[in-house]
Formats: C-alpha cells, sequence, structure tokens
C-alpha cells in the first residue's frame, strides 16, 4: 500500500478541520484524527473531553470506534493532528494495534505540517495482540 504525498495531506487537512470540533474545555488541547480503511472509507475523530476527567475519549479511539461500528476492521493509515504534532498515547496504540501493526500513522501539527510518519508496530514494539489469545 502506497500513499502519495496529496493522499496524507488530505488526511491530515480533514483531521485538522475535524479538530475544530473537539470538545476540550479542560486541557484545550483539541485533537483531529482521520481513519481511512482498506476499502477506502474515512472516517473522522476528536477528543471529547468531560467533568469527570478520566471519562474522556481521544481522538484516536473514536475514529476507530466509529469505524468498527460501521463494519470496517482493516485499516490503511490513522492520522493525528495536534497543535504541537504530539505522539499517540499508550491507550490508543493498544487500540489501534488490536486492528493491525501494519497501519501507517501520520503525526501532524496544527498548521497541517507532517511531523512523522510511523507504524503501529514501531509505536507499540512488542505489542499483546489478539494472536496472544490465540486469535
Ligand atoms: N488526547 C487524544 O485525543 N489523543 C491522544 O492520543 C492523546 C491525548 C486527548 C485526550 C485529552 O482530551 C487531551 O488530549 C489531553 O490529554
Amino acid at each position: 500500500m502506497s500513499l502519495t504525498k496529496q493522499e496524507k495531506q488530505s488526511l491530515i487537512d480533514l483531521a485538522n478541520i475535524a479538530r475544530q470540533r473537539a470538545y476540550a474545555p479542560y486541557s484545550n488541547y483539541a485533537v483531529g484524527s482521520t481513519l481511512r480503511t482498506k476499502t477506502g472509507r474515512i472516517y473522522t475523530g476528536v477528543n471529547v473531553e468531560n467533568a469527570a476527567y478520566p471519562q474522556t475519549m481521544c481522538a484516536e479511539r473514536i475514529a476507530i470506534f466509529k469505524a468498527v461500528s460501521e463494519g470496517e476492521r482493516e485499516f490503511e493509515v490513522i492520522t493525528v493532528v495536534t497543535d504541537n504534532g504530539g505522539s499517540p498515547c499508550g491507550g490508543c496504540r493498544q487500540v489501534m494495534a488490536e486492528f493491525g501493526l501494519d497501519t501507517i500513522v501520520l503525526l501532524a501539527d496544527g498548521t497541517g505540517k507532517l511531523i512523522k510518519e510511523t507504524t503501529v508496530r514501531a509505536l507499540l514494539p512488542e505489542a499483546f495482540t489478539p494472536v496472544d489469545l490465540g486469535k
């Protein structure tokens, strides 16, 4: 699977637009994500915070859960866009790993600049996956 520079940028741009819908009144750290499945569908996600802080949900997980709830389980690429190009949290890495270690991960900053291109495998070495449960 190869992604063109334009495809990467348009996924990042879409995540950055979605990011405007982040609900982050506590951290003021808005995160946007786009997920492209192997069937070519694109799902967006934003972080949704809560006054009971631990109930917050990250942008990447929302994009993944939207896709899975629509019957999509095979992913090509996920983007994470933040003001400063921050990296996905451990919980999101684990959820990404559930659906494949080869998913490409693009990290971008608030100007839409690609900061890092990596994979779930690189972000979560020696991941615990369905294989460990014989699945
Ligand atoms: N956040 C994400 O949406 N994704 C991550 O991978 C890291 C953290 C959100 C959660 C919270 O709303 C805010 O960023 C600060 O932690």
